[in-house]
């Protein structure tokens, strides 16, 4: 035997402040579950996993295109067609100036590589708090501080323009805004819009405005497909001079988030953008291409029958008002009512940490929640992460289960 020197390996100290604390939560979930329980899911954002499928005619497209032979890399930034159809989408939406469109895999990779492109050490990026936990993930991992601005539970969860005033300095370089939120549900005014492109104008900011939820609306009663029924307004709409990369994808509108699809298409003046979006295409280049036989369903889906957005927004709309019923039945919560997404992010009023309760939940009833505290929250303020992507029957068990939880615990 050859004598070793091995030693622990460790990793990077700068790992030390990721957190994800939705798959965090699963262990929790794992060993219950090994304990021979079956535990109900109310945690992670995938309509899979509930009785929601993926259109045919975009598996058509895929399968179409691995069978003809599309199996090699693709050019960095994505294939022409997608490339073609989102722009066409984003016309829809009323985006003009636009200046790059690229294809990534999951707004999970648009958003580390928009990041990456643009900050410095030193520098700081303004996200939302609460927030989807990848935004924090991805600045500990290029070690740039968190500068959070409010949501305003107060205001339907609009984003606090005056923590956001307060919070710029002059080494913030820009401003996320998750529009459809994640996790509140909750969907921008267009005042909420014009008052932020005003501040990144004012500042030379850049905004990064996820719109992943964009056709998943659920204010409306009205199920027709009418564009002129759909609430969503677009931030580059609003802001065709400012300095926008918007984020959409397959992963949630169309039901395919196992296909790692997504995409930034980039707007504002090509004089301001333009050497910005070079260190995007570097980057892009780096990492050779998205998937490609994937890429082939984005036309399918932009440009194909939208039949499927009726059924998921009418099931959608009926579990949020289960949810919203339940809440305002329950003692110790209260809950802005979500109006788009499939989120609810209900305040509770215990006498301990949101993550005891939250943790205490899965392993007396099985049911995974999200913690308040797993994606910030206003300090002093408790809160947890509902899911609602499950039927009727389901969400009603599970919400008997935390009823029961909170009567037996906190009476
Ligand atoms: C707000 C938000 N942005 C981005 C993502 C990541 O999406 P993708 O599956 O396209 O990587 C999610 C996933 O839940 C999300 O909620």
């Amino acid at each position: 035997m050859p004598v070793t020197h091995l030693r622990e390996i460790s990793p990077a100290a700068r790992l030390e402040n990721v957190r994800y604390a939705i798959r965090d939560l699963a262990c929790i979930a794992d060993e219950v579950a090994r304990q021979g329980h079956k535990i109900l899911p109310l945690n992670i954002g995938d309509p899979l996993n509930f009785d929601f499928q993926t259109p045919a005619h975009l598996i058509e497209a895929v399968y179409r295109a691995m069978r003809d032979g599309k199996n090699g890399y693709s050019s960095s930034s994505g294939i022409p067609s997608a490339l073609d159809a989102i722009r066409g989408e984003a016309g829809r939406k009323g985006i003009s100036n636009i200046q790059d469109v690229f294809v990534t895999s999951g707004v999970s990779e648009t958003v580390d590589i928009c990041l990456t492109a643009l900050l410095n050490p030193g520098d700081n990026l303004l996200t939302p708090c609460p927030d989807y936990p990848l935004y924090s993930a991805v600045l500990a991992k290029l070690e740039i501080r968190l500068n959070t601005y409010y949501l305003n539970e107060e205001d339907g969860w609009q984003p606090d323009l005056d923590d956001i005033r307060k919070k710029i300095t002059p080494r913030t370089r820009g401003i996320v805004l998750i529009n459809p939120n994640n996790p509140t549900g909750s969907v921008c005014t267009r005042k909420t819009l014009e008052d932020i492109a005003e501040l990144a104008r004012r500042h030379n900011l850049i905004i990064f405005a996820d719109e992943i939820y964009d056709k998943l609306i659920i204010d409306s009663q009205n199920d027709s497909e009418n564009q002129d029924d759909d609430p969503h307004v677009a931030m580059a709409a609003v802001a065709p001079d400012v300095p926008v990369i918007t984020f959409g994808g397959l992963s949630k509108n169309y039901l395919a988030p196992g296909w790692r699809i997504g995409w930034g298409i980039a707007s504002g003046e090509a004089a301001v953008i333009g050497p910005y979006l070079e260190g995007v295409n570097k980057l892009l280049r780096a990492r050779l291409c998205a998937n490609h036989p994937e890429q082939y369903a984005i036309k399918a889906a932009l440009e194909g029958p939208q039949d499927h957005l009726v059924e998921v927004k009418r099931k959608l709309r009926s579990r949020r008002d289960l949810t919203m019923k339940w809440c305002a039945e329950t003692a110790r919560v209260s809950c802005v009512a979500p109006r788009g997404a499939f989120y609810a992010y209900p305040s509770i009023d215990i006498p301990e940490g949101d993550d005891v309760f939250v943790t205490e939940v899965i392993r007396q009833k099985h049911v995974t929640l999200v913690h308040g505290s797993g994606f910030g929250q206003r300090p002093g303020t408790k809160h947890f992460r509902i899911v609602f992507l499950p039927d009727e029957k389901t969400l009603t068990a599970a919400y008997a289960a935390i009823g029961d939880f909170m009567r037996e615990r906190y009476a």
